[in-house]
């Protein structure tokens, strides 16, 4: 089944926003990397961002009830959505949790997450590279 990667609130307008911290890759370009490994490997991608935290909640449901593992980066979501930990926990996905940035190192309101008690791992602080080792931890069926 294919890889779901989510995306959150703001990450529309990566490689712009915040670039010091965000560096200056946009979301096309990792979904381009991403793109590139799962052909390598034969699996299907699916990738997609939204501002809105329904979507991101329905999209959690319908890759739970597909069975497909899921990479999200839910953003400032992650530190305040209890909606999506409940979606993670109801619909039984597998989820890996990314960030771009080392959140441990920013503002306390980062250190957080409603998400990481219900994924199955973490990955944060390696930039567009979070994203490609998930991808690797899903590819080695972990
Ligand atoms: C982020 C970290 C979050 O704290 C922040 O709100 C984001 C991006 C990251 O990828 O580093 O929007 O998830």
């Amino acid at each position: 089944s294919a890889v779901h990667v989510l995306n959150g609130p703001n990450l529309n307008l990566l490689g712009k926003r915040e670039p010091g911290i965000y560096g200056s890759a946009t979301l096309d370009d990792i979904r381009a990397q991403l793109d590139q490994r799962c052909s390598a490997k034969g699996v299907s991608l699916v990738f997609k961002q939204s501002n809105f935290e329904g979507d991101l909640v329905t999209w959690i449901q319908e890759a739970g009830a597909a069975g497909a593992p899921v990479i999200l980066n839910a953003g400032a979501l992650t530190h305040t959505s209890i909606a999506l930990y409940d979606a993670i926990k109801g619909a039984q996905a597998s989820v890996i949790e990314v960030h771009l940035s080392n959140v441990h190192a920013r503002e306390s309101f980062r250190h957080h997450s409603y998400i990481s008690p219900a994924a199955r791992g973490v990955i944060a602080g390696f930039g567009p590279l979070s994203y490609l080792l998930a991808l690797e931890a899903i590819l080695q069926n972990i």
